[in-house]
């Protein structure tokens, strides 16, 4: 068996892990999601699920990660052999294959207003224009299906290099550059006149506009921003050395995504309401309304420019990171077979994705369940698929896994306190799995 690659180094964990978490899930989606329920109060129930749910999943994947070792497969066959529990492995692949094959589809279009940007073809446009425009790029098969191809080639070509010359090397370039650039958008959006609006619109909780349908989106929204429940988490922290504290390793990666939703917010709400825009534009808040909003601005052009390259690097290092799982569970270990399953699945990921892309041109009248080809990737993968691996796992860390073995693990490289242990080992064994549990009812609308 080849030997297993590790992390260069600590802190290329710690950023290949927050780059996977950080992701459109963070900045595209967290924005919207919020203007639509209310600002302060989701942010607030968001906060309180990240760190009450989403540290001890976390938590818990690194240890299954860690103590189990090679990949997402392997890792659960030797914890629990001769079980069909390696099944959550197998769950988080397919899960990942269908992410990933949207994703890179929303991937695309960021390439293409990238391109668009530099080319000054977004510059001179009335507001109501970039509506339309959107549409029209969109529903270009030829152009957005290229698009989503370059966004899958270099995610293949990342992961393809393996774990530290891949994966690592990208993160540590992309993670830093993000937090520049966004310190920059949200010192722009701050100073803008009437940006307390948007802070306060994203501060101040309005509880009142908190409804059962709030707390599992907030809930919702929080795992999926931490890449829960799909064995990312476990397959990083495979390659991750015994010498690591996984508790700490958890808490920065947990304080990094908290820190880039709040940034994603500074840039965003005040920018939003300084043109009296509305912040509850849904999905298409970055592709209407930041481009109008910018287009009014001295170089704003410029400003919404380094808006794409945010989202472009999320949106990339999130997909090396559902692409490594599958690629880690077929090659094994071994470099060669990396390179070729990277490529093979990688272009299996685009073909399946064709469908997602064409949902907003020819095939926008063709629906399953009533959904689109995309909604019902969507649907299914954050609503089904991740909620149900996320109960899984911690199912398998808190009661069928050894409890000494999961405590020598987390104490392995960390000195955390017993009695912190225990409460975690607590939240995971009962207090996840109900919240799971009546979330994944509500939202399947069973109750
Ligand atoms: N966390 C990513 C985001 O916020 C999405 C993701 C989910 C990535 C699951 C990997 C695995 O966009």
């Amino acid at each position: 068996m080849p030997q297993q690659e590790q992390w260069a180094s600590k802190l290329g964990f710690i950023l290949s892990a927050a780059g996977s978490a950080i992701g459109l899930g963070a900045i595209w989606k967290f924005p919207y999601i919020t203007g639509q329920n209310g600002g302060g109060a989701f942010l607030a129930l968001f906060i309180l699920f990240t760190v009450i749910l989403g540290l001890p999943l976390l938590l818990a994947e690194f240890t299954i990660g860690r103590s189990g070792g090679g990949n997402a497969l392997s890792a659960f066959k030797k914890l629990a052999p001769r079980t069909p529990w390696y099944g959550i492995g197998i769950l988080g692949m397919i899960t990942c294959f269908i992410l990933l094959s949207f994703y890179s589809v929303i991937g695309g279009w960021i390439i293409i207003y990238l391109y668009k940007v530099i080319t000054g073809e977004l510059s001179g446009i009335q507001s109501a224009g970039y509506d339309q425009l959107f549409e029209t790029t969109i529903a270009n098969t030829p152009l957005s299906l290229s698009m989503q191809f370059i966004f899958m080639l270099i995610t293949i070509l990342v992961v393809s290099k393996g774990i530290q010359n891949g994966i690592e090397r990208m993160s540590k370039i992309m993670m830093p550059a993000l937090a520049i650039l966004f310190f920059i958008l949200v010192a722009r959006s701050i100073t803008l006149p009437h940006a307390m609006e948007g802070i306060r619109f994203l501060f101040q909780p309005d509880f009142h506009k908190v409804t059962s349908h709030t707390v599992l989106e907030a809930m919702g929204q929080s795992f999926f921003t931490l890449s829960l429940g799909v064995s990312v988490m476990v397959t990083y922290s495979t390659y991750l050395s015994k010498k690591e504290s996984l508790p700490k390793s958890a808490i920065s990666i947990l304080v990094m995504n908290i820190a880039v939703v709040l940034l994603a917010g500074l840039a965003i709400f005040p920018a939003v309401f300084a043109f009296d825009m509305e912040p509850d534009a849904g999905p298409v808040l970055l592709f209407h309304v930041l481009p109008s909003i910018f287009s009014q601005l001295p170089y704003g052009m410029l400003f919404f420019c380094l808006f794409l390259i945010v989202f472009l690097f999320a949106a990339l290092t999130s997909g090396f990171s559902m692409l490594e799982i599958i690629v880690a569970i077929i090659s094994k270990g071994d470099k060669r077979k990396r390179k070729i399953s990277a490529w093979i699945i990688g272009l299996a990921i685009f073909a399946f994705g064709i469908p997602s892309a064409l949902s907003y041109g020819v095939l926008a009248e063709f629906k399953i369940f009533n959904r689109t080809f995309f909604d019902l990737a969507d649907y299914t993968v954050s609503n089904i698929l991740m909620p149900i691996g996320a109960l899984l796992i911690a199912i398998f860390v808190s009661w069928i896994m050894k409890k000494s073995t999961v405590f020598a693990e987390i104490q392995e490289g960390s000195q955390m306190k017993k009695g912190l242990i225990q409460s975690w080992y607590f939240l995971l064994r009962y207090v996840v799995p109900i919240f799971i549990i009546l979330v994944t009812l509500d939202v399947l609308g069973i109750w």
